[in-house]
Parts: structure tokens; sequence; C-alpha cells
């Protein structure tokens, strides 16, 4: 109410955006709804506090309380995923991997870490990225015939170019990832390991994924994608290098930490720790595993042929519509997705030849098998359309009329 009277401008967009939240089907593979209560958190008057240092070290008086907030985001946090120390200050994904980059290489040292077309993530050494410009940088792929992670070419890169880190860990990689394998390549060319799972982190909290924490000695993540919280990211290590880590977050990198969103991601953690977390994580693979089965059943390419995690990439090949293209006309009929490179890639990052898709949010909403078969049907009619605003906007009424029956976290009113 308060918004509405300050700033109705904003209170206006802000109303839009719900009816977007609420009429559309968020397919986005790294996004997700908070709840009520991670909300109320992150809104709270723990945004009005600087806390710069950590709980009991800390540069500024008036810090009792943010300390048992930041005391209690690490000790679920360690509860949640096991590793003996945590920093839950980095303000986003991008920071812990740059904090663990920092600590342990100095520039023009080697990295290893997976190519962005292949899946990996911009931090995981792409050359516009400061992990490209800084450091020596070799990229590891999936094999061209499988579209999995190639470990026998991993392994040979490695001994080749002995990397001081390995990265493991990617951003559009729709199946498991054997943790145990990198350790052992990182431990045959004495490189340190490094997971960044910031996508699969509620699947590995919730059992649903393995856990890489017994075979990195690092593990990175945000904490707003499959595990559900507030913006923001953290990083869990062993404890010979907690003081390097937490020194390269601060002050080597940022300033004071958002004490409002720590608590965002205490009351995360905590959610995470029910047993109805585990029945949730499950609930989000199987809805992919239905959706990208059923794509297949409607024609569609999908890399590696389906999933074993939370999202799925769709192949629209050389020859086919753009992920551009396919990414506006999904929007136009109330599918909100993202295009995204292929391993084949041909086309510019911005154009792409692929789209990818995850069920996160929408398993949040309570969606579930036979939902996710009605959302296979449409993008297969978008596809065939998808020059026919008509169809489109036909196919976005339908799509309202569905997700109006499932609420979203948080939104009461639109
Ligand atoms: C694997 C991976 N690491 C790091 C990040 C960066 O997270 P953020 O966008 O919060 O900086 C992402 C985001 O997409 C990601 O997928």
């Amino acid at each position: 109410m308060e918004l509405s009277n300050v700033d109705p401008e904003l209170a206006k967009v802000l109303g839009m955006e719900g009816k977007r939240q609420v009429e559309g089907l968020e397919l986005i593979a790294s996004e997700n709804y908070t709840s009520e209560a991670v909300m109320e958190a992150v809104g709270s008057i723990f945004t009005n506090k600087y806390a710069e240092g950590y709980p009991g070290k800390r540069y500024y008086g008036g810090c009792i309380n943010v300390d048992v907030v930041e005391d209690l985001a690490r000790d679920r946090l360690l509860q949640l995923m096991g590793g003996e120390h945590a920093n839950v200050q980095p303000h986003s994904g991008s920071v812990p991997n740059m904090a663990v980059y920092m600590s342990m290489l100095e520039p023009g040292d080697t990295l290893m870490g997976m190519r962005l077309e292949h899946g990996g993530h911009l931090t995981h050494g792409h050359p516009k990225n400061f992990s490209g410009a800084l450091y020596n940088v070799v990229g590891y792929g999936v094999n061209p015939d499988t579209e999995t992670i190639d470990y026998e070419n991993v392994r040979r890169l490695a001994l080749e170019h002995r990397p001081k880190l390995i990265v493991s860990g990617s951003t559009a990689y729709p199946r498991l990832i054997d943790f145990s394998k990198f350790r052992e390549i990182a431990d045959e060319v004495g490189a340190l390991h490094m997971t960044d799972m910031a996508h699969i982190s509620g699947l590995v909290a919730g059992g649903s994924h393995p856990s890489p924490v017994p075979h990195a000695d690092f593990v990175t993540s945000s904490t707003h994608k499959s595990l559900r919280g507030p913006r923001g990211g953290f990083v869990i290590c062993k404890k010979e290098w907690a003081k390097k880590i937490d020194g390269a977050m601060f002050p080597g990198i940022q300033g004071g930490p958002f004490m409002n969103v720590i608590a965002g991601k205490a009351v995360a953690f905590k959610e995470a720790l029910q047993p109805d977390f585990k029945e949730y994580s499950r609930q989000v693979v199987t809805n992919a595993q239905m959706l990208a089965s059923e794509l297949i059943r409607q024609g569609m390419r999908l890399v590696s042929d389906g999933t074993d995690n939370h999202l799925m990439l769709i192949d629209l090949g050389p020859k086919g519509p753009s992920g551009k293209k396919m990414q506006s006309a999904l929007e136009i009929a109330g599918i909100t997705t993202n295009k995204n490179t292929v391993p084949r890639e041909t086309r510019k990052a911005f154009v792409t030849s692929g789209i990818r898709l995850g069920t996160p949010a929408l398993t949040t909403r309570g969606f579930g098998e036979s939902e996710m078969r009605q959302i296979a049907v449409w993008i297969r009619r978008v596809f065939d359309s998808s020059d026919d605003r008509d169809v489109l906007r036909t196919i976005h009424a339908e799509v309202a009329d569905m997700a109006e029956g499932f609420p979203v976290p948080g939104i009461t009113r639109v």
C-alpha cells in the first residue's frame, strides 16, 4: 500500500509484473519463486544495517542481531549441504567463483572449465568475462555423438595443460555430472577442483542429484535457482581454505554484505531442510523428464535426447528457426524461455539454435506431469505457427487459463 502512495509509477509496473508472473508459464531453467517468508526477510529492516566483516569480527557497531542471522544462514547451509566452512555473503552466483579464483590463482595461471556453447557459464573462462581475461583458459566440452561430458577428453586435456584449477558444473547441461571423476582427474594432475552447482543446488539439497561436496575443494552456487532462495550466492569449502575465501569475499571483492538477503537465505535453507523439499526436488526432475519425453514425442530434438535433471535443450538445428525467434514466439504465447547455444552451434550467442527449458518454477506452483504433457503440445503448436500472431494469442489465452489455477507464492492480488 505504501509503495502505491509514494511511487504510483513503480507500483503500477510491479502490478503488471505480478500479472505476468501469474498468467504466464515460467520455463526459464534458472528462475524460481521464493516463498513469502523469504520475501518478507529480504524486504525487512535488515536492509538498513551495515555489517562489513564476519560474525564477531565486524567493522561496525550494532551487529548483535545480524551476527545471529549470518550464523544461522551459515550453520543451516552446512547442515543442508555438508562441508566444513560456508560463506553466505556473495551478492550473486558469479561472485563466489571470482572469490575462489582470486584466492587460489595468479593472473596467467591455467584454469579448466566447460565451454560456454557446451553448457559452461561465463565465469568458467569465457573470453568476455574476467575469468577469460585474467587466466589461461582451457575449455572442455561434450562428446559430439553422445552430447554428454567426455571425461576421457577432460583427463587428456588436464594431463596436457596441467591446470591449477578445474571447474565442474554448468549452466545448460541436462545430464548428471560425475563429480568423483573430476576429483580423480584433478588429483591425477595436482589441480584443485571447484564445482559450480548454481543450477542444481536445489536438486543436491533435495537428494535428486549426487552432491559435489565430498569431491570438490570448493562448491559455489547461486541461491535463487532450483534452491528457491533470494537472489544471491554462497561458497562452501574445506576449513583449510576458509580464511582465504572469506578474505577474498571481503575485503577482496565486496563491501558490506546484504544482511536482508542473508536473512532470506537463512529462511530458504531452513525451508530446503524440510522433508517436503525432497519431494519438491523429485517432482522437478519428474516434470522435466515428462516434458522432455513429450517434446520428443512431438518430433523435437533434444540435446543428449533427454534429461536427468531440471532442464533440457531443444536443438532447432542449423537450418531450423533460431532460438531468438522461438523465444519471442513462445513469449507471445505466454511461455517464458531463453534462447541458448547448443553443442554444435553455428549461430551467434545472441541468436543461437537452441531453447533451454526448466521446471523448477512451475513445480513450485504445483504443476505436475499432466500439465507438462499439455505444455509440450503448446510448444509444438508455437513452433509450427511462430509467424501467426492469432494462433500465438489463442495459445496465450489457453496458457493463462491453466496458469491461473496454480498460485504464485506471494502474489495474492493481480
Ligand atoms: C553455473 C552458473 N554459475 C554462475 C552463475 C551466475 O550467477 P549470477 O547470475 O547470480 O551471478 C550462473 C547463472 O546463470 C550459472 O548458471
